[in-house]
């Protein structure tokens, strides 16, 4: 049986290490700094498999050991948000324990592809990439197929068509800056700016930026997790399957979109190694240019870890 490691045994990644030990794709090592935890949530997820039918083997701890042999590793560990905070108030405090765990997973795994979970997923998945050192196929962050989702979600409601037919495209950050592209945002073939009109359109948008900050207002001691843990879950599988899936994941540019040295949330096509190449979209300026902001931000909380990293 292959195997996946998921770092954290928070809520993201707990129900991460469910959907996949249920999907029997893998065998799942549930880490977190807190062994018990982690054991304990890795028996429950074990004992519910007898009536799955999934032949997927869970074991829980904080010995990185466990890693060993794992294909992928997902990293939600860190700080969730709490009513109030943007997700960019996260950095410092997640930084810290990024490094730690990214460093202790790749040492375990080194042949493995990492997903980012942990907030703000942009800088941390740079952050990431940094640590390792590694090809930058190899490292990406969870966050356009999340955003797409919930786009997906509120558009489906709006026109009262199955959420399945919305085909979302939501790039830039997982945060403030995110973009989402209505002409690329298709209901059986047929651009979302063709059927809703633009007050209706802002409406939509702001309520897909502002998903998350909704539910943790909601949930109040935690940040949503039944969705990232399904988008995280269905790009380990492509991975696992060399499907060669599109999705938007947030990587390394170098050059696409006329950008360079930045992590931002672009379509890719995902499959065994990683994502392979970077969908160029035909944009038009005026969303090239939306994109070069969101760019622009990131940027600045990269120089700002790197001026962390080299003072640490
Ligand atoms: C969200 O948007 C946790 O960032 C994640 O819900």
């Amino acid at each position: 049986m292959r195997k996946v490691t998921v770092v954290g045994a928070g809520m993201v990644g707990s129900t991460t290490a469910m959907r996949l030990a249920e999907s029997g794709l893998a065998d799942v090592a549930l880490i977190d700094v807190d062994a018990d935890l982690a054991r304990g949530k890795a028996l429950d997820i074990s004992q519910a498999l007898p009536l799955t039918g999934s032949p997927s083997r869970v074991v829980g701890g904080d010995d990185y050991r466990l890693a060993e042999g794992s294909e992928v590793v997902v990293v939600t560990a860190g700080f969730p948000r709490r009513p109030g905070m943007s997700r960019a108030d996260l950095l410092g405090r997640n930084a810290e324990v990024v490094r730690e765990v990214v460093g202790s997973a790749a040492a375990a795994a080194p042949e493995s592809v990492i997903i980012m979970v942990t907030n703000p997923l942009d800088e941390m998945s740079y952050l990431a990439w940094k640590v390792t050192g590694w090809d930058r196929h190899r490292v990406m962050g969870m966050a356009g197929l999340l955003d797409g989702s919930r786009l997906a979600y509120f558009a489906a409601r709006e026109l009262g068509v199955s959420p399945s037919q919305v085909q979302p495209t939501v790039l830039g950050s997982h945060g403030e800056a995110m973009l989402p592209l209505p002409r690329f945002t298709t209901v059986a073939g047929v651009p979302l700016d063709e059927l809703l009109p633009p007050e209706k359109l802002g409406e939509l948008f702001e309520r897909t930026r502002e998903g998350g900050a909704e539910i943790v207002s909601l949930l109040r001691t935690a940040s949503a997790y039944y969705a990232p843990s399904a988008c995280v879950a269905r790009m380990v599988e492509a991975v696992l399957r060399d499907e060669d899936y599109r999705v938007t994941a947030s990587v390394l540019l170098d050059g696409e979109y006329g950008i360079s040295g930045v992590f931002l949330g672009v379509p890719v096509v995902l499959g065994a190694g990683g994502w392979k190449r970077v969908v160029e979209l035909p944009l038009e300026d005026r969303e090239i240019e939306g994109l070069e902001e969101c760019a622009r931000l990131i940027r600045s909380r990269m120089e700002e870890l790197d001026g962390w990293l080299a003072g640490s």
